[in-house]
């Protein structure tokens, strides 16, 4: 028996597609958010930071809108990160915060909480678990959970509804007791609706934690097929990844992945039913690099292209040929077509076409029709059975959507 999700956990899945922010003291030096430890800098020069942090470019609701158009329901950001600074007030029980950096002053949880309500995003907040500024985290892990769980109460406490809790650090004291029943019951007491993960880390893609957890993470690449069978509870999937080589921002980081990664990442995380988290990193002022808010907002054309079935369309039994695959959302099923190219014209078109015979099996119900979510365009169709044959054509010249869907009506 697959058991029945829970309605918060039914819904996150529903949101499909997320913008993961990692923003803190680390973006004012542009060498990712491990650049404390890696970079071997002592705590006392590392903190000074906080003296020049501004976020003055930080404009939650120009992020929002970024987020929206890019097709994304809901925004993970890091209210504390490694480093141990906090973008929200900790109201007393640090000054490592950016209302008490003294160039900055302000709340940006709030703000940004704001504004994801503004435009209909689901807040949600990374918070880390481990930590490099407070010595408690070496000298009295004790103390120092107190003080992780009292931070967490805030933030449970002081916005609002929100969206989940999104915690990473975990696997730094594999063994150490993080009393995390208590920390759990915390949230679960303020926030009954927030959504707990907890990020297992690039050694345990997809490993169910704790009976409170409510999804399971992957990290970079793609996510694995769920077998939920048996399990005591029914546990979403996320997938997070950056969009070059780093979550917080380097500058020196030109790998970026192309459009068509980011097209094809986030199909593959639908075909499993994964939620997608991709990962900006702002400038030390708070700003979205333009490269970075211009794909996103290409991910959100193509998008607009197929319609609502990358929300509402779970993982179907159908099989189809290479990365081929199909959703179904219980009226309709969806056929992920890739690399069909452009239609060939000997004088311009130099990639080569890739229309032709696509096959699909385990299509039980009879079909009556096929047509394309971004044209309208009716397809030839053949079925034998519950193997369909679907003759799809290449992109129209002046198009490439790198992954064309198919729709399915039935008899
Ligand atoms: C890893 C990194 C951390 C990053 C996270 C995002 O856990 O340690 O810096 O925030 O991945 O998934």
């Amino acid at each position: 028996m697959i058991p029945v999700p829970e309605k918060r956990i039914a819904d996150f899945e529903k949101l499909g597609f997320g913008m993961f922010i990692h923003y803190g003291l680390y973006s004012l030096l542009g060498k990712g958010e491990w650049i404390q430890c890696n970079g071997r800098i002592p705590e006392e020069e590392y903190r000074k930071l906080a003296d020049k942090f501004t976020a003055k470019d930080f404009d939650a609701k120009k992020i929002a809108r970024i987020a929206k158009a890019a097709g994304m329901k809901y925004i993970t950001l890091t209210t504390r990160h490694h480093e141990g600074f906090s973008l929200y007030d900790t109201c007393g029980l640090s000054d490592y915060d950016a209302p008490h950096a003294p160039m900055c002053r302000r709340d940006l949880i709030r703000e940004f909480v704001d504004a994801c309500n503004e435009e209909g995003l689901l807040p949600m907040f990374y918070h880390t678990t481990l930590d490099w500024h407070v010595k408690e985290f070496n000298d009295d892990f004790k103390t120092y959970l107190k003080y992780l769980r009292d931070s967490v109460e805030v933030l449970c406490t002081n916005y609002g509804k929100i969206g989940g809790l999104w915690f990473d650090g975990n696997w730094s004291k594999a063994d150490a007791d993080w009393e995390v029943d208590e920390l759990y019951a915390t949230i679960r007491r303020h926030q009954p609706d927030a959504m707990i993960i907890n990020n297992t880390g690039l050694g345990a893609q997809g490993e169910i934690g704790h009976p409170e957890i409510d999804s399971v993470t992957f990290e970079q690449g793609r996510p694995s097929p769920m077998d939920r069978e048996g399990m005591p509870k029914y546990v979403a999937a996320e997938m997070c990844s950056t969009i070059n080589d780093h979550w917080g921002v380097g500058y020196g980081d030109f790998n970026y992945k192309s459009l068509p990664e980011l097209i094809e990442m986030l199909c593959a995380c639908r075909k499993v039913g994964a939620n997608c988290l991709l990962n900006v990193g702002p400038t030390g002022d708070g700003a979205i690099l333009p490269i970075q808010q211009c794909m996103l907002e290409e991910v959100g054309n193509w998008i607009r292209t197929c319609g609502k079935c990358i929300y509402t369309g779970k993982p179907s039994p159908i099989k189809g040929d290479g990365k081929n695959f199909a959703l179904t959302d219980g009226v309709k099923d969806y056929f992920f077509i890739h690399d069909l190219g452009i239609f060939g014209q000997a004088h311009v078109t130099v990639a080569g076409n890739g229309e032709g015979i696509k096959h699909f099996s385990g299509v039980k119900n009879k079909v009556k029709s096929i047509r394309y979510t971004d044209n309208g365009q009716e397809l030839e169709f053949i079925q034998k059975f519950d193997e369909l044959f679907i003759y799809a054509p290449a992109c129209d010249y002046g198009t490439n959507y790198v992954v064309r869907v198919a729709e399915a009506d039935y008899e």
